[in-house]
């Protein structure tokens, strides 16, 4: 096959950031995907209504597309209250992102005690905004490869039972513990899969060299969970979608003796998408993973447009230089791609 056509995709699970770096973030976001759910770890967060409202402005004043869509989201803190999420909602703002404290970039501000947020899952069941969670427990004495099952085992299965209306997104799964706790679930609770932790496992992070590029959060782990992610994929299941978790850093920020976490994945998500479904034997299943279950899942009308995949190599660049002198790596760097986007 030497070319795909698929309903134009969204991305379900991004970072874009703020001020200049939108110029960059946002053209290689809406260069393909219509809609996107915009990640709300800025510093200071956005925790209500008018701080998303606002960010959603910048967003659009940076769009090379005026008809890309960007979907916020709302930062739980121990602040939250049920009127912030009702303010949140009557402005279509369809989602919230729980972070425990400490788990990733910019949560310090976040969850302690999830239990204490409750009331606030309670009116988000009620008035049918979704809770995306970052799964992962920050106990130190937790080692970092088991943190995901140790957050299902304390977290989603209380969360499961307690909120059965409750539409939950399982960000970025990483083990075959999530996979199969989501395929377990009833049709409330879904989950993103990002380009590395379906390109990658551990050793590309550990092996011959400290791998500063490939590092994020959560980790990249055992090639067992890898390859269950990709069986899920393959499968066809619609309880699996496309969120890249594209989250830029600055390069000395990343290959530094305490690197960021993050993998910005903008400029090549859907090609790297389609090389694993095409090494799975799965192009077929693409496009639902792509195109229809994100959208499905959250209850919006699914995307009319097309876009168009050729195949044609091409090498991912070595480094993305920003005007501000900064300069990005981007993932996958110097690594040579099958598909491109048709402009
Ligand atoms: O690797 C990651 N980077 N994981 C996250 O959860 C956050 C993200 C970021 O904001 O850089
Ligand atoms: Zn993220």
């Amino acid at each position: 096959m030497n070319e795909l056509i698929l309903t134009q995709p969204d991305d379900w699970h991004l970072h874009f950031r703020d001020g200049d770096m939108l110029k960059e973030t946002v053209p290689a976001t809406d260069r393909c995907f219509k809609r996107a759910i915009v990640m709300p770890n800025l510093v200071p967060p956005v925790t209500n209504k008018k701080q998303a409202l606002a960010y959603r402005d910048r967003i659009l004043s940076a769009a090379s597309d005026t008809s890309f869509n960007p979907l916020m989201t709302l930062y739980l803190t121990n602040k939250t209250t049920p009127a912030t999420i009702r303010e949140a909602i009557s402005e279509k703002i369809p989602a919230a992102k729980l972070y425990p404290a400490g788990a990733t970039t910019n949560s310090e501000a976040a969850v302690k005690g999830i239990e204490s947020l409750y009331p606030v899952f309670e009116t988000m069941s009620e008035v049918g905004m979704l809770l995306l969670i970052h799964g992962e427990v920050t106990h130190s004495e937790i080692d970092i490869f088991d943190r995901e099952k140790v957050f299902i085992d304390q977290h989603m299965e209380p969360l499961r039972r307690r909120f059965p209306n409750l539409k939950i997104v399982f960000e970025h799964i990483t083990t075959a513990d999530a996979a199969d706790f989501v395929l377990e679930s009833g049709e409330r609770i879904a989950a993103t899969i990002t380009p590395q932790h379906l390109l990658l496992n551990r050793n590309d992070l550990l092996v011959g060299g400290v791998r500063p590029h490939n590092y994020c959060l959560p980790v990249l782990k055992r090639n067992v969970h890898q390859q269950r992610l990709r069986e899920v994929v393959a499968s066809g299941s619609q309880k699996f979608f496309l969120g890249t978790d594209s989250a830029p850093h600055a390069k000395h920020a990343k290959e530094s003796a305490c690197g960021c976490a993050g993998c910005y994945s903008a400029w090549s998500a859907i090609e790297l998408y389609a090389q694993v479904f095409e090494d799975l034997g799965a192009l077929d299943k693409l496009e639902g993973f792509a195109s229809f279950y994100g959208p499905d899942f959250y209850g919006v009308a699914r995307n009319t447009d097309k876009i168009r995949l050729i195949k044609e190599k091409w090498t991912i660049p070595d480094q993305i230089d920003l005007p501000v002198g900064e300069k990005i790596v981007p993932f996958f760097a110097g690594h040579e791609v099958n598909w491109k986007l048709a402009r």
